[in-house]
This record gives structure tokens, sequence and C-alpha cells, in this order.
């Protein structure tokens, strides 16, 4: 790790901590600064949240109430002018799209501009929000530019919603076993940036630069977007083949070196995997470099929840059922299991192909009580028996799966949740 420079004086340990945003990054990430005895400002922009959480309750469904007692006495504020006490301040905010698909960094932008004007003298400030290579150095830099006392760093964030991460001291839903990459703009800033994260995570990298933890970031996710695009293109080719992907999947994955086993799905959803490696495509094309394969995967991603569309329209066909007025019902909307996190989820593109073409589709998600599809339905013997097909496209906990198999509908299945209890039945189909 980078030293401090000799010639600048030390800087004072952190005393408080500012974490502007309060989603799925920014609480668990105060909940975990908490534990340090660190004061905490926390500031979201959403008056509602804030109320939650001054009410004691999780805005996130797959954080439990607990944590947010664990921020004990913190200052919960939609006001900035609150970061004037900070001498840490951590940026959390979203980094959409525009319907361009290239970046959207307005939240970013304010959030930065908030802290260049309160932070307090000689702050350190740590973007965690997922962006290009060179945000931090060259957007952060121009808003701080006044601000020549404050050090600029980056630190991406690795939280995969709903997972319990080992720690030395079991585990945990924070993630502070999970390993923190920190890159200053400068190597006092990555010294600053590594020490106030030792605080509280096991393991901290330091890497040369934010640009490079920023690059990280985006190989992370683009590594699993692209690997899951191939995956799915390979089940659709199989498909066609008369080839059951998990068989030759569980085949492949005896291997014991050089191949690692992703599985296909319905589609991709999430916060991140169907937005992040397009930070990448925006910036190297500014940079006069290709990525094709990040676009290839997005197309083939996109394109996933159509096959299971047609696959669904086949099922119903094999029971002389047209779509059109078919009654449908998926079993988890959600992106994945254990979260009730519907952006992006294919859920929804799958449920529009369905529905213009007259299907009437409901859903059953026990963590998702309501969405643009109308409220979640529970899943009984009844409603089955008033159903034609079942499309399962998480496996999600709290779904009671033996009521499937016993019922009558038709069932697509995009996880191979029933392939051992249906494979062979007429009315099974993988998708
Ligand atoms: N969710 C994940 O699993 C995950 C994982 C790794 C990285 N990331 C990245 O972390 C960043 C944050 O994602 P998230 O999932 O926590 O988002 P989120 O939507 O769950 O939460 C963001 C919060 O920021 C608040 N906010 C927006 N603009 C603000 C502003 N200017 N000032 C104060 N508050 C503001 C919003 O009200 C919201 O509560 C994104 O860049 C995302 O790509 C997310």
């Amino acid at each position: 790790m980078e030293s401090e420079p000799k010639d600048q004086p030390e800087s004072p340990a952190p005393r408080t901590v500012g974490i502007i945003g309060m989603g799925a990054v920014g609480l668990p990430l105060a909940a975990l600064f908490a534990r340090t005895g660190l004061e905490l400002v926390l500031i979201d922009a959403s008056e509602e949240r804030i109320d939650q959480l001054r009410r004691g309750e999780s805005p996130l469904s797959h954080l439990p109430s607990a944590f947010v007692d664990l921020l004990g006495n913190a200052t919960v504020t939609t006001s900035a002018e609150a970061l004037e006490s900070c001498d840490v301040a951590i940026i959390c905010v979203p980094t959409p799209l525009r319907s361009d698909r290239a970046p959207d960094l307005s939240a970013v932008r304010r959030a930065a501009t908030d802290a260049a004007e309160f932070v307090s003298p000689g702050a350190l400030v740590v973007l965690e929000s997922t962006t290009w290579p060179g945000t931090t150095r060259h957007v952060l830099g121009k808003i701080f530019e006044d601000r020549g006392d404050v050090d600029l760093a980056y630190s991406p964030e690795r939280v995969d919603p709903g997972r319990v991460n080992p720690t030395r001291e079991g585990g945990d839903l924070l993630g502070a076993g999970v390993p923190k990459l920190v890159g200053g703009v400068t190597p006092k800033a990555t010294a600053r940036a590594a020490a106030l994260y030792s605080k509280a995570f096991e393991t901290v990298i330091p890497v040369r630069s934010s640009d490079v933890a920023e690059a990280a970031k985006l190989v992370e996710n683009i590594h699993r977007a692209v690997n899951i695009a191939l995956v799915g293109e390979l089940k659709i080719a199989f498909d066609a083949m008369g080839l059951d992907v998990w068989e030759v999947l569980d085949a492949a994955e005896s291997k014991p070196f050089g191949f690692t086993r992703f599985d296909p799905g319905p589609g991709m959803g999430g916060h991140c995997l169907p937005i992040d490696p397009f930070y990448l495509s925006w910036a190297a094309k500014r940079a006069g470099a290709e990525t094709r394969f990040v676009e290839l995967s997005g197309e083939i991603n996109r394109a996933m929840p159509l096959f299971v569309a047609d696959k669904t329209r086949s099922a119903l066909r094999s029971i002389g059922v047209d779509l059109a007025g078919a009654r449908v019902l998926f079993l988890g909307v959600a992106y994945k299991s254990g979260v009730g996190i519907v952006e992006e989820s294919p859920a929804f593109p799958l449920a529009e192909a369905l529905k213009a073409d007259g299907a009437l589709v409901t859903y059953a998600d026990p963590l998702v009580p309501t969405c643009s599809l109308g409220d979640s339905v529970e899943l009984t013997a009844e409603r089955l028996a008033e159903t034609d097909a079942v499309v399962i496209l998480v496996d999600q906990a709290g779904i009671d799966l033996d009521l499937v198999v016993e019922s009558e509908a038709v069932v697509v299945d995009t996880r191979a949740a029933l392939r051992t209890e249906l494979l062979g039945s007429s009315r099974y189909f993988m998708a």
C-alpha cells in the first residue's frame, strides 16, 4: 500500500462519516460504520425513506428492521447541510442509464456538489456508486476544483442483496467479510480511504488509482453479464437440438479446473447487471475502442424473456389453449430469489409480450406484495385450478412448489425448480 507522502501533514483520524444515499448500498454500509463507533450522518433525498428510518423501519425488504436499530443515534436527514460536521462523505446514489443508454450521473453530480459545498475542511470524499473509469478523477475532480483541501477516492460496493457473506464471526448480510477495494485520485487519498474502510471491513485492498477501482467493478459485473448471456444462448441452442442444458451443465461442471458454471434464467435483472456494462461501452467508445461482447450480451439478455414467451405460447398450445385469454400465473417477479427487488426484472418484458397476445397475467411473490403487474396473489390449489400456465421465474422463498406439482396446470420452468419432480411430464416445459 502506498503510504502518505512525508511532506504532507498527517490527516487526523476521521470522527464523523456522512453517507449520501440510503439505498441497497448506503444502508448496509451505514450499519457497518455504526459498529466502528464513528459518528454518522445519513442523508437521503427522499423524505419518505428518511421518515421510515426515523421510525426504525427498513425501507428494503431484504434487510430486516434490526439493521436500522444498528444505526443507533445517527443523524438521519434530507438536509445536505448536515455534512458540515463530516470529515468523511461517502456517496452511494443511483447511476442509471439515460434512454439512449448513456450514463446518467445526475444524482452523483448533485450529491458531489452538496458534499463540495458542505464537508468540513480537509475531508475525505469517497464515491461508491458504480460508474465509468475516470469519474472520480474527472467529474468529482471538477466539482471539487475549489476544494483543494479535500481528498477524493473511489471504493466499489460489492453488495449482493440477500446474500449472507462469511465473516470472521460467522456471517452477515452487511458484507464486512467481503474484500473492499479502494483507490484514490492521489496516493494520500488511497491511504486515507484504506484507513477508513479498515475500521469497518475485514480486508481492504488498496489499488493504484480511483480509475483502477472503477474499472475493476465494471469488470466484475461484465464478467457475470457476459457469462449469463452465453449460457442463455447455449440454452436456446440446446433446446432447439433437443438437449437439456441443465444436464449438460451438470456434466461440464465435473471438470475441476477452467470451467465456471453460470445457470440460465428468464433474463437478467436488478440494479446492476443490465446497466453497469454500458457504462464501460460508453466510456470505451469515447476513447475510440469497441466493446462488442458487452453489446452482444446486452442484446441476448434482453431477448431472453421473449424465448420464455414463445415457450409459454407453445406450452399452452400443447393443451389446446390459445394465448389470447389464457390465465398465466408468474411465480416470483423479483429479479432473484430471496429479495423483493423488481428493478429491471425480466418478469415485466415477459408480461408485456404475453399480454400483447391477450394473456391474462397475475403473479405470486411473497416478497413483492405489489408491483406494476398488480398485487401478489396467494398461491393455493384453488387458484392453480383456475390457471392455464404457471411460469416459474424465480425459485422464491415462501412459494410452495408442491402445490404446483400437484396441480394440472402447464408448467414453464426457467429455473429448473421442478425439473426433478416433473421432467418427462407432458405438462412440463423448461424455458
Ligand atoms: N443494489 C446493489 O446491489 C448494488 C451493488 C453494487 C453497486 N451498486 C451501485 O451503488 C449505487 C447505489 O445503488 P443502490 O442500489 O443503493 O440504489 P438505491 O436506489 O437502492 O438507493 C439510492 C438512494 O439514493 C437516494 N438519492 C438519490 N439521489 C440523491 C441525492 N442527490 N442526495 C441524497 N440521496 C439521493 C435515493 O433516494 C435512494 O434512497 C449505484 O451506482 C449502483 O449501481 C448497487
